[in-house]
């Protein structure tokens, strides 16, 4: 199976938690790899930021690549780098299903989205909560998933934006009207209390970070969100 497939095996999963390698204990992956594997998770969002595109800096593909070997759970690597296109085939080599970039980071969206696809990887394009959707439409054709940024990308433990639901109905709509198939993710704040009103707008991939790693149990914490989202 390619990463893309990969990926399209699980895109009509819903509500599906992707937990956000931001806030985790890097000095123990395996174990956290391990505690996320045992709460059910059925992806896991890498966050890659490189003190340009934002004001913080995480780490790269030896991460991802280290990852890749010990688990089998899809990685959706969200690139909050400056011109990703002249790193997605590393990010592909190391092990990404999914590689999602921003359109505030490309001079060349649509090059970089094919270039993500010859390479058998899934397609995401990301936008910050300021962006008008306007700015992505002539390429929702070569996307997988569309990420609407709830909070500003650079930093986990932002307070959730709620013009990311306006994006999701409109997305809703253009999907419906033009017969595309992206999946729609959100990331920044979710948490019980926001969850439901991005899954009633219709997203259906929620990233989580303070939500699951700031919480005593993992398990519980997933189980908290989906039902948040579903009530
Ligand atoms: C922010 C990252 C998020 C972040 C989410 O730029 O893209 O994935 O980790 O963290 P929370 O859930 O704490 O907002
Ligand atoms: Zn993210």
């Amino acid at each position: 199976m390619s990463p893309r497939e990969k990926i399209l095996a699980i895109k009509d999963a819903s509500p599906l938690i992707l937990p956000s390698l931001l806030l985790c204990d890097f000095g123990d992956l395996r174990g956290e790899l391990d505690l996320l594997e045992k709460a059910g998770v059925q992806a896991l969002h890498l966050d890659v930021m490189d003190g340009a595109f934002v004001p913080n800096m995480t780490y790269g593909m030896p991460i991802v690549e280290g990852l890749a070997r010990h688990t089998d759970l899809p990685l959706d690597v969200h690139l909050m780098i400056q011109e990703p296109a002249r790193y997605v085939e590393q990010f592909a080599a190391a092990g990404s299903d999914l590689i999602t970039v921003h359109i505030e980071a490309c001079s060349d969206l649509r090059g970089t989205l094919r270039q993500i696809r010859d390479l058998g990887v899934a397609t995401g394009v990301a936008l910050n909560p300021d962006t008008p959707l306007e700015s992505i439409l002539p390429d929702l054709d070569l996307c997988d998933l569309v990420l609407c940024m709830s909070v500003n990308a650079g930093f986990g433990g932002q307070k959730f934006n709620s013009i990311a639901l306006e994006k999701f109905q409109q997305l809703v709509e253009i999907r419906r009207n033009q017969e595309l198939d992206f999946i729609l993710e959100v990331d920044g704040g979710i948490n019980v209390e926001t969850i439901s009103d991005c899954f009633a707008a219709g997203a259906t991939w929620f990233v989580a970070g303070s939500a699951i790693f700031k919480q005593e149990c993992y398990t519980q914490a997933v189980a908290d969100l989906v039902a948040a989202a579903e009530q």
